[in-house]
């Protein structure tokens, strides 16, 4: 499939499906829509009329046009009130009608929409995006797939001559959020910390990034105790990526990403139980699929930015090797953690991470877990938890976030929660009480923080959608990989 910026008037633009977006309330025919509508005998009045179409954001009503005539079907597509026009508004609404015309077999699909924000650069790039990410579809692993996929070939975006470049920009990042989707979606028996390693590796060759595996030994020399705690009852062995993207000549920022990379949590021997949805649990390293996503696309964009990508990856198993719960583990930063609970095992990964990650010398830190059940209880499954002491990172996300379409919401970091997490025995119990579970884990990860501005995002909703959601396919997202493309390129600026 190929989406094109093209200067064709409307009324001269051939092929199989036209859409045309209209605001609520607004859905007159003026001007130039009024000429298409006489060109096509009225038939777009008479469409509105008997659907009682009203412009409401993300409804789509669609007809057939005379036969013989150079568009076949026309697709309308609500875009909601115009002074609440949104760049996501725009992205919803091609990936609604890029499900219409997919259902219709459409080959060529234009799109007529209206700039927001008069920013044709940005609004080219969110209607690719939405084209690109609803048309996504994972058949790995189906032996006879049902749903045979898209027969679009080419999207004309009327009206955005010259904006190739953000055409390719949303290929890039959509490159790198259906990678994230890719692992997250994948059972815990296709990825695992082996295969999760070789897929770095893989970026690091294609895309020319330094890449550095550390193995357990590796990890033993550095003293990361809470990480190698986590892997130790696994048969697979642990792996430590850190992935590393320069730019040529300064870097204007030096930045961190990382991800939880746990491929699969039993809960240890704090085992889930029924009802837990320890099935779903091959999901637990979507910060770590968000981290090698946004490495795909930062490597192909080039910012001006130094980014380290990095992931603690290791299965949360039982055996005979398993910690016990109430083991005490020492971290790389010399900190005792008593292990209270062996399900709280994201954070863990995370300390050795985060200290391997401060000692990087770097400007900030965000590090993105599906780290509690309690981030879910808070805000839901579509808003991801912001968790940080540091006002201006937190800007920095939120601005980014909401270029992307992703949803952050700030959570307080109240110190003195971290009362819960005090052990009679070692420095800190990984696991405190459950009111405000998600506040303590984010005060846990800050004890491993010392000299980097760092913030951390519960993504354990957003990370995966049960039905259909916007241009989200139902299953994994891939979230945060947007985020983080506009955090690291606007850090630079
Ligand atoms: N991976 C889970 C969190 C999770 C829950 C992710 C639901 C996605 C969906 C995490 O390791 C976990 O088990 N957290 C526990 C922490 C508790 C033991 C303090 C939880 O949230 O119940
Ligand atoms: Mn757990
Ligand atoms: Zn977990």
């Amino acid at each position: 499939m190929t989406i094109q910026p093209s200067d064709k008037p409307l009324l001269e633009w051939a092929g199989d499906s036209l859409a045309i977006g209209l605001f609520e309330d607004a859905v007159e025919l003026t001007g130039e829509l009024a000429t298409l509508d006489e060109k096509f005998s009225g038939v777009l009045k008479e469409l509105i009329a008997e659907e009682e179409f009203k412009g409401k954001a993300n409804s789509t009503i669609f007809t057939r046009v005379n036969p013989g005539s150079p568009v076949r079907k026309l697709i309308l597509v609500g875009l909601g009130k115009p002074d609440e026009l949104k760049l996501d508004t725009l992205r919803r609404a091609a990936a609604a009608v890029a499900r219409v015309a997919k259902k219709q077999k459409s080959k060529i699909l234009g799109f007529s929409l209206p700039l927001w924000n008069n920013d044709p650069a940005a609004s080219a790039q969110a209607i690719a995006e939405g084209v690109e990410l609803a048309l996504y579809q994972d058949i790995r692993f189906k032996s006879e797939p049902e749903d045979k996929g898209s027969q679009i070939e080419t999207v004309d975006l009327l009206g955005f001559g010259g904006q190739e470049a953000a055409i390719t920009r949303a290929n890039q990042i959509v490159s790198g959020v259906n990678l994230a989707r890719e692992l997250v979606a994948a059972p815990a028996n296709a990825v695992t910390p082996i295969t999760l390693a070789e897929t770095a590796q893989a970026i690091a060759s294609e895309y020319g990034l330094q890449v550095e595996i550390l193995e357990r030994e590796d990890c033993e020399k550095l003293g990361m105790g809470a990480f190698l705690g986590v892997a130790q009852a696994s048969e697979l062995p642990p792996k430590f990526i850190h992935l590393t993207y320069k730019p040529e000549g300064t870097p204007k920022k030096k930045l961190a990403i990382i991800g939880k990379g746990v491929t699969f949590d039993s809960g240890g021997l704090n085992i889930k139980g029924a009802g837990s949805g320890i099935e779903t649990m091959k999901i637990d390293m979507g910060g770590a699929a968000a981290t090698l996503g946004a490495a795909k696309a930062i490597a192909q964009i080039k910012p001006d930015v130094e980014v380290h990508f990095i992931s603690a990856v290791a299965e949360n198993m039982i055996s005979g090797r398993a910690m016990h719960p109430g083991d005490i583990l020492t971290a790389s930063n010399g900190k005792t953690i008593e292990v209270n609970n062996t399900d709280a095992e994201g954070r863990l990964t995370l300390a050795d991470a985060l200290v391997f990650a401060d000692k990087l010398g770097l400007d900030a830190i965000v590090d993105l877990a599906t780290l509690t059940g309690a981030n879910v209880i808070a805000l839901g499954e579509d808003i991801a938890g912001l968790y940080t002491p540091d006002d201006a990172v937190a800007s920095q996300l939120e601005k980014a976030a909401q270029t992307s379409g992703e949803k952050i919401w700030r959570m307080p970091m109240e110190e003195k929660y971290f009362e819960g997490l005090k052990s009679g025995i070692a420095d800190m119990k990984n696991t405190g009480p459950r009111p405000g579970g998600s506040i303590t884990a984010a005060l846990f990860l800050k004890q491993f923080v010392k000299d980097t501005p760092w913030a951390h995002l519960d993504i354990a909703g957003p990370v995966w959608t049960d039905k259909e959601n916007g241009y989200n396919s139902s299953g994994a997202t891939g979230y945060g990989v947007r985020t983080l493309v506009n955090w690291v390129e606007g850090s630079g600026e």
